[in-house]
């Protein structure tokens, strides 16, 4: 690189351009650059200036010396000021970066099978129904015998289920009860937080099965307090099936049961329509005659398809209707095996399986896909 020539607007426009540059630099590194550029002894302009001054005349040299003498003074100065200045703007090393903006935590979505099951124990804790529990390890006579099954009734075949290797001895049901009801502080009655642990005789069973429904709540809950009832039993249930599009060996069921002196069918039908047309929006419901062996009469429950509005649709297999729920008025054997006056005190008790309300809900076609944890299909259900 030839040297530039030492005059006046050669100095002036290196300090410009220096000037500019030693502003930017925002690094150690770029200043230390910045400054060999200018500097370094072997190909510094300013170096490189210094040594032309030796060809010029001497009044010339004086003059521009003391130019290129300022400019390189500045030069050094500078860039130790701003060197000190980058210091001292440097975070220390623990420093947090309040500025930085928050890393986003994903946040989960509850299961659709729990926003169903949350909707539903809100519709009924909302109309005064107590929430509970029982367990999934059952004994014979209240999964089956005491709900009017007694070993040879042909209903027992459609509820095949899991035996246990060895029974389970002294488990009591009480476990699952707490004062408040679910989320949903609705208080349990006066009176009937009489459960103490010292179970009925007839709870304490050995447990042989996986209950096959929640209906054997009713039985423990009858045994354990006096009419009315209200309640609601979530939980999960177990049959000898195998897996395909709507059946799966374990899935959850809700019962209900409802007992006091008069309770008629059209109390059945009017928690019905509360219930299911807070589920489902503005449906028709439909009794069908049916058969459980702990109701009389029993009836099957559908709604007019919510999706074509009852005219027929795949849902609805061109119906306009859907099945939705077992139910019935209590059979006064079943009042019988728990000790009430079957003269005294009427009920309705009904199972509605979580997993098909969701499949309707949401038009999820096949109940697999709840136990897969697949969560490209669990994202797609609301959050609450
Ligand atoms: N337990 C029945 C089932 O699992 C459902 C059911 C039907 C429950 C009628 C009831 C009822 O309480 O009254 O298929």
């Amino acid at each position: 690189m030839s040297e530039p020539a030492p005059n006046r607007s050669t100095i002036d426009a290196l300090r410009a351009d220096f000037r500019v540059r030693v502003a930017a630099a925002a690094t150690d590194a770029a200043l230390k650059a910045l400054a060999d550029e200018f500097l370094s002894r072997k190909s510094g302009t300013i170096t490189g200036l210094m040594k032309t001054l030796g060809t010029l005349a001497p009044d010339v040299r004086r003059e521009f010396g003391a130019l290129v003498n300022g400019l390189k003074q500045e030069i050094e100065t500078t860039v130790e000021e701003r060197r000190v200045t980058l210091a001292a703007s440097r975070p220390p090393a623990d420093a947090v970066d309040v500025t930085l903006s928050p890393r986003v935590r994903p946040v989960g979505h509850a299961h659709p099978l729990m926003l169903v099951r949350q909707q539903v124990e809100d519709i009924f804790a909302r109309m005064g129904y107590e929430i509970l529990e029982g367990p999934e390890v059952e004994d014979d006579f209240h999964n089956f015998e005491a709900l009017n099954m007694p070993p040879d009734h042909p209903a027992r075949d459609m509820q095949d289920t899991l035996y246990l290797g060895s029974p389970i001895v002294g488990g009591t049901w009480g476990a699952h009860r707490s004062p408040v009801a679910g989320n949903h502080s609705i208080p349990i009655p006066a009176g009937k937080l009489a459960f103490s642990g010292n179970a009925p005789e007839a709870q304490v069973r050995a447990a042989t099965l996986l209950r096959t429904h929640t209906s054997a709540m009713q039985i423990r809950y009858m045994k354990t307090f006096p009419p009315p009832v209200r309640i609601i039993v979530p939980g999960r249930v177990y049959r000898r099936d195998n897996l395909d599009l709507t059946h799966t060996p374990m899935f959850q069921q809700f019962e209900g049961l409802v007992v006091g002196e008069q309770v008629t069918m059209a109390d059945l039908k009017g928690t019905f329509e509360a219930m299911l047309t807070a589920l489902f929006g503005d449906v028709k419901i439909r009794l069908r005659p049916s058969f459980f062996p702990y109701t009389e009469p029993s009836a099957e429950v559908d709604i007019s398809c919510h999706k074509c509005g009852g005219t027929g649709c795949a849902i609805c297999k061109q119906t306009g209707w859907l099945e939705i729920l077992g139910s019935g008025m209590v059979h006064p054997a079943v009042f019988e095996a728990v000790g009430y006056d079957s003269d005294r005190v009427t009920g309705f008790a009904f199972g509605m399986g979580i997993e098909r309300v969701a499949m309707l809900k949401y038009g999820v076609e096949d109940i697999r896909l709840f136990y897969e944890n697949d969560v490209r299909f669990l994202e797609q259900f609301p959050s609450i």
